[in-house]
């Protein structure tokens, strides 16, 4: 029988919809902490093979999600291209920036990425081997914007301001990082592809930010450039897209990249989306994260009404944004029970 996950993707409506959660290896879980805690950092917890393969499986082995996703950072690829990257404990990711087209042709591009990112590979190998045979997959990358808006402030920024000031005040700086970008991470998920990932998902976390036309060229045409390229070089391929608080442009999203599946932030309810996206391709979403730390019977509730809305058509359950760090781990079987109808 093939697998729950590829099932909903390729449209089928299930009687129970297949379930994973973004970061669901992560701090919320002590077994996660106490293996991030042997590798000594995040990222050397990435590169390392072993350890990467062990943290993606916990929550598989806890839980028993319908999917498993590929422990390592969007981030990667940049520091792949070249550019420096650490993680400050309690902050979050710094990178080199890049403003300037001379920073920018410092950059490496084509095959020198595989350099670095090989020990991503052989953890993607490793997984097919370890997992469950009902286990999907899921592979990753960053979407061109969302890495760039990293890249160009050299951290997270509440409302990308670096980002979007690049793009008004240097546009050929700005476009050859959004290329560069573009054709790197259509390399790095092949090799991820060629390793084994089953599924493809593409995270846009800061879509949201680009409106009106700047949305249609930054987020919706360097999506679909890689998903087609991935189309063709892997027939059948099936790619998830994450246009994070797209909001009104969740609408047709399926239709203009090729994705075959759109996921779902929680600033939309799911009875909208199930009228406005779901009819276009199969969708995922889009419980509140913040249930995974409240709990109680309004984690049942909102748990019973997102499938329900989403009943009628092919939709993978998942939250809305990643699970937290002061997560309740019980909540989150309380969730799968609800989900599986067993609460
Ligand atoms: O979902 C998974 O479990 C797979 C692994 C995964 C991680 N990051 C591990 C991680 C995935 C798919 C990502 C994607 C990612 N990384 C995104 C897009 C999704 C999103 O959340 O919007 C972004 C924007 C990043 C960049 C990033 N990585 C930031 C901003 C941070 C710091 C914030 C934080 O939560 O600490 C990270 C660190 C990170 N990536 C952690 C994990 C488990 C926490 C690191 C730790 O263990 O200390």
């Amino acid at each position: 029988m093939t697998k729950t996950i590829l099932r909903a993707l390729a449209g089928e409506t299930l009687p129970t919809p297949p379930i994973w959660m973004m970061r669901q290896a992560g701090r919320y879980l002590p077994e996660y902490k106490a293996t991030r805690a042997q590798a000594g950092d995040f990222l050397s917890l990435c590169y390392n093979p072993e350890l990467a393969t062990e943290v993606t499986l916990q929550p598989i082995r806890r839980y028993g999600f319908d999917a498993a996703i590929l422990f390592a950072d969007i981030l990667l690829l940049p520091q792949a291209l070249g550019a420096d990257l650490w993680f400050v404990t309690g902050e979050g990711p710094r990178l080199s920036t890049i403003t300037t087209m001379d920073e920018f042709d410092k950059l490496g591009r084509g095959e020198m990425i595989h350099d670095t990112l090989s020990p991503i590979y052989e953890t993607v190998r490793r997984l097919r081997k370890a997992l469950p045979e009902e286990t999907t997959l899921i592979g990753f990358a960053g979407a061109p914007w969302t890495v760039a808006t990293y890249m160009i402030a050299g951290r997270g920024t509440p409302d990308q301001g670096p980002a979007h000031a690049l793009k008004a005040e240097n546009r050929p700086v700005f476009d050859a990082i959004i290329d560069r970008l573009t054709e790197s991470t259509i390399d790095y998920l092949s090799e991820q592809v060629k390793a084994g990932a089953e599924v493809i998902k593409i995270f846009d976390s800061w879509a949201g930010s680009l409106k009106g036309e700047d949305f249609d060229r930054y987020a919706m045409q360097p999506t679909r450039t890689i998903v087609q390229e991935l189309k063709s070089r892997f027939p059948g391929l099936p790619i998830i897209a994450f246009p994070r608080q797209a909001g009104d442009n969740y609408i047709g999203f399926h239709q203009a990249t090729g994705a075959d599946c759109v996921a779902l932030d929680d600033s939309v309810t799911p009875e909208w989306a199930a009228e406005h996206v779901q009819p276009h391709g199969c969708v995922q979403g889009n419980l509140a994260s913040s249930h995974m730390v409240t709990g109680g019977q309004a984690l049942i509730d909102e748990t019973k009404r997102v499938v329900q809305a989403f009943s009628k058509g092919p939709h993978i359950f998942n939250l809305g944004h990643g699970i937290t760090p002061d997560a309740d781990p019980e909540n989150v079987q309380l969730m799968i029970d609800t989900v599986r109808g067993k609460v």
